[in-house]
């Protein structure tokens, strides 16, 4: 899979040394987690589609002034990233309500909100990423107060492009995750997008009918995750004609 030092292996992407100092390489895995990993499973080709669907969503923000870790695609299952320290605060947008908000609150799934609401979790897999306040991330000093200006900002104003992008394909975001990292650039810092956008970390619902086409389909034992994702790299022009579901990942190659 790749010669270089293993960095970080997360629950779908393994990060690796980079070509120059100050970069890695994020290597998309097929492996799907819910739950906070309770239920696991492999969906052959997920990370050549999410590794294409990220580059595209990534490259778009970029050209609209949305500062990312993302320099290139180097192959079906890598990109070459900038090196950030990540932000342990995962910030969610919700156009919808759905998932979590609707367990926790009692609002029907599907219920319109009147303005995007952002919401902040704790990153930390142990304790199953909690809902936090701004105060949290002061107190404990996740971030700082001009680090949480930004990540709001930078998320109101990604969500405002990808409601715009997603409805363009007839496609309704519902909500999404997003991550944040900091970039030092010799002694400047600077707050910029990491991680990825995929149908991983999104609720992408068909407009016309309601279908899923997101990890909610593993998540709720729908079936035909792999059909979802790369209808939504269809849509967004992307991957026409590659059986994504044939190019094999590290694991079946090892073992
Ligand atoms: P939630 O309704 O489960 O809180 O999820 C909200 C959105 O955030 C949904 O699109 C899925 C995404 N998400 C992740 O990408 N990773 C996570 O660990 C969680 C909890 C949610
Ligand atoms: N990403 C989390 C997990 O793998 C939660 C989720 O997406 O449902 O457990």
């Amino acid at each position: 899979m790749s010669r270089r030092n293993k960095i970080y292996e997360g629950k779908a992407k393994i990060l690796f040394e980079g070509p120059e100092p100050g970069t890695l390489v994020q290597y998309f895995k097929d492996d799907a987690t819910a739950f906070n990993a309770e239920k696991k499973g492999t969906l052959s080709g997920k990370g050549v589609v999410n590794n294409h669907i990220s580059e595209h969503i990534f490259t778009a923000l970029d050209a609209i002034g949305i500062p990312t870790h993302f320099i290139k695609r180097l192959n079906m299952r890598k990109q070459l990233i900038k090196a950030v320290e990540i932000i342990p605060v995962e910030v969610i947008v919700r156009n919808i309500a759905a998932g979590s908000l609707s367990k926790r609150l009692g609002i029907e799934e599907g219920t319109k909100l009147p303005v995007p609401l952002v919401e902040f979790c704790y990153k930390s897999d142990e304790l199953g990423d909690p809902l936090i306040a701004d105060e949290h991330a002061l107190t404990f000093g996740w971030a700082d107060e001009d680090e949480i200006d930004a990540l709001r900002e930078y998320a109101v104003r990604i969500n405002d492009f990808m409601v715009g992008l997603f409805s363009a394909i007839g496609i309704t975001l519902v909500d999404f995750k997003l991550e944040f990292g900091r970039f030092y650039d010799g002694d400047d810092c600077m707050v910029i997008l990491a991680d990825e956008i995929s149908p991983d970390g999104c609720r992408l619902w068909d407009k016309k009918t309601g279908k899923k086409l997101d990890k909610d389909r593993f998540r709720r034992d729908l079936g035909g995750e792999m059909e979802a994702y790369q209808e939504v790299a269809r849509r967004l022009g992307i991957l026409p004609s590659a059986d994504v579901t044939e190019i094999a990942d590290h694991k079946k190659k090892e073992g």
